[in-house]
C-alpha cells in the first residue's frame, strides 16, 4: 500500500493543469483504493445471499468492517455502513432522537452547534418542524470553538437535563477547520445521560480519531473525504445506541440501515482508511507545513486578508486555510481563480453556488460582508509546494480585480 507518493490525482492534475485545493469537498481516490474497488466491481454476489458468491461478498464486507473498526478505535459490531456522511448524520440525528423520544416523551431537546454541516443542521431543523423537537443552537467563539463549559451551561439553561434527546458536535469544521474538544464535550453529555453524536467526516483523514477514546455514542465517517469512493461511509454506533431506522427494508446492518451493501465501495473505503491512518502523522505534518507556507504567502500578497478559524496549530485541521478578503465577494474570487486553473471553495461544497453568507462565519461573529468575502483552500494528498506557489503568484492580482469589480 502506498500513499502520497503515488496518490491518485485527477487526469487534469496528471497533465499539470489543475491546482486542486478543494480536498475538503472531495479528495482524489488513492490508487490502492481504486485497485481494490476495480477488483471487487468485477465480482458477483449480494452479501446477503447464502450461496458461495454471496458468502464471498459477505467476507469482503466483514473484513472491511474489521479494518474500519480498527482504524477508528471501534468494535466491528459498532460499524454501520451507509451511503456516506450525509446519511450517517441523518441516521444519527433523526434515529437517535426518535429512539430517545419514543422511550420518554419528555426527551425532545436537541442541541447542535451553530457551525455544523447542513447534514446535521437540516435534519435537526426538520425534527423541529415535523416532530416538535426543541432545537437549540450551541454558540461558538470567534474561532469556531465550543468549550465543555459552554455546553454545560446550555444544558443547564434549558427546560431541564431530563429533556435532552441528543447533542451533536462536529469533530472538525469543514469550512474553517476548527477542531472541537470532542472527548471533553462527550464527557459533559454523559454526565447528563444525553446521547452524543459527532460528525468526524473532516477529521477522519488528518486527525487521530478513536471512537472508544472519545467516549461518544455515534460518529459519522465518509469515504470520499479520505481517499475512498463517493457514496459510501459509516456511522459508528455504540452498543446500546439503537436509532430508529431512517431506511426500512431488508434489515441489513443490525436492522438499522436496510439496503444491499455495496461491497466494492465498502472494500475501497476500508482500504483508504487503512492507508490514511497508517500515514497520518507524517502526512498531517507535511500538510501543516504547506498550509503555513500558504498562509504566510497569502498574507504577504494581501496584507489585510483575515485568517478565519483557530490559529495554525493543534486546534486547526492541518490542510485548512480559510480567509476573508475585505471588499471582495467570495464567488468572484472563486471564479477568477478558477479561470487560472486553481480550484478552491467559498466554504462547504454543498452550499457553494448559492450566494449566501456562510452560516459558519456568521456564527463566529463575522459580519455579512466578511462572511461573503471568504475563500477556503483545503490541501490533501496530492498537494505540493507548486500548488502553494501558484496561489501565491496570482492571489494579489485576483483580489485587486475582485475589489474593483465590487466597487463598479
Ligand atoms: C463535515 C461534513 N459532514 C458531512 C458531509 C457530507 O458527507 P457526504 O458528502 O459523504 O454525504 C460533509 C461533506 O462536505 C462534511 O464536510
Amino acid at each position: 500500500m502506498s500513499y502520497s507518493g503515488s496518490a491518485g490525482g485527477s487526469p487534469d492534475q496528471a497533465q499539470g493543469h489543475l491546482v486542486y485545493l478543494d480536498h475538503a469537498a472531495t479528495t482524489p481516490m488513492l490508487p490502492d483504493a481504486i485497485a481494490v474497488m476495480t477488483r471487487e466491481l468485477a465480482q458477483l454476489g449480494n452479501p446477503s445471499s447464502l450461496h458461495n458468491a454471496g458468502r464471498r461478498a459477505r467476507r469482503v464486507v466483514e473484513e472491511s468492517r474489521e479494518l474500519v473498526a480498527e482504524c477508528y478505535g471501534a468494535r466491528p459490531s459498532e460499524v454501520i455502513f451507509t451511503s456516506g456522511g450525509t446519511e450517517a448524520d441523518n441516521l444519527a440525528v433523526k434515529g437517535l432522537y426518535w429512539a430517545r423520544r419514543d422511550g420518554d416523551r419528555r426527551r425532545s431537546r436537541v442541541l447542535v452547534t451553530a457551525v455544523e454541516h447542513h447534514a446535521v443542521l437540516d435534519p435537526a431543523q426538520w425534527l423541529a418542524g415535523h416532530e416538535a423537537a426543541q432545537v437549540g443552537l450551541l454558540p461558538v467563539d470567534r474561532t469556531g470553538l465550543l468549550t465543555p463549559d459552554v455546553l454545560r451551561a446550555a444544558i443547564e439553561a434549558g427546560p431541564g437535563p431530563e429533556t435532552g434527546a441528543l447533542i451533536s458536535v462536529m469533530w472538525a469544521n469543514n469550512e474553517v477547520g476548527t477542531i472541537q474538544p470532542v472527548a471533553g464535550l462527550a464527557a459533559v453529555a454523559r454526565e447528563y445521560q444525553i446521547p452524543f453524536h459527532t460528525d468526524a467526516v473532516q477529521a477522519a483523514g488528518p486527525l487521530p480519531v478513536s471512537f472508544a477514546a472519545a467516549g461518544v455514542d455515534a460518529l459519522s465517517l465518509s469515504g470520499h473525504k479520505i481517499g475512498g469512493p463517493v457514496g459510501v461511509g459509516a456511522l459508528l454506533l455504540a452498543r446500546g445506541a439503537e436509532p430508529v431506522p431512517v431506511l426500512h427494508g431488508g434489515g441489513q446492518e443490525r436492522d438499522v440501515r436496510s439496503g444491499t451493501l455495496d461491497a466494492p465501495a465498502i472494500a475501497a473505503f476500508a482500504a483508504a482508511a487503512q492507508i490514511v491512518v497508517k500515514h497520518r502523522e507524517e502526512e498531517a505534518a507535511r500538510l501543516a507545513a504547506l498550509r503555513d507556507d500558504l498562509i504566510g504567502r497569502v498574507r504577504a500578497a494581501v496584507p489585510d486578508a483575515i485568517l478565519n478559524g483557530a490559529p495554525p496549530g493543534p486546534g486547526r485541521l492541518p490542510g485548512n486555510a480559510h480567509f476573508s478578503f475585505p471588499g471582495c465577494e467570495g464567488d468572484a474570487l472563486l471564479m477568477l481563480l478558477d479561470a487560472k486553473e486553481i480550484a478552491c471553495s467559498t466554504g462547504s461544497a454543498c452550499t457553494a453556488g448559492v450566494a449566501q453568507p456562510s452560516h459558519v462565519l456568521l456564527a463566529m461573529g463575522a459580519g455579512e460582508a466578511r462572511a461573503r468575502g471568504s475563500l477556503r483552500f483545503s490541501l490533501g494528498a496530492t498537494s505540493t509546494l507548486a500548488d502553494v506557489a501558484a496561489v501565491a503568484e496570482v492571489i494579489g492580482e485576483v483580489v485587486d480585480r475582485a475589489r474593483r469589480a465590487g466597487r463598479a
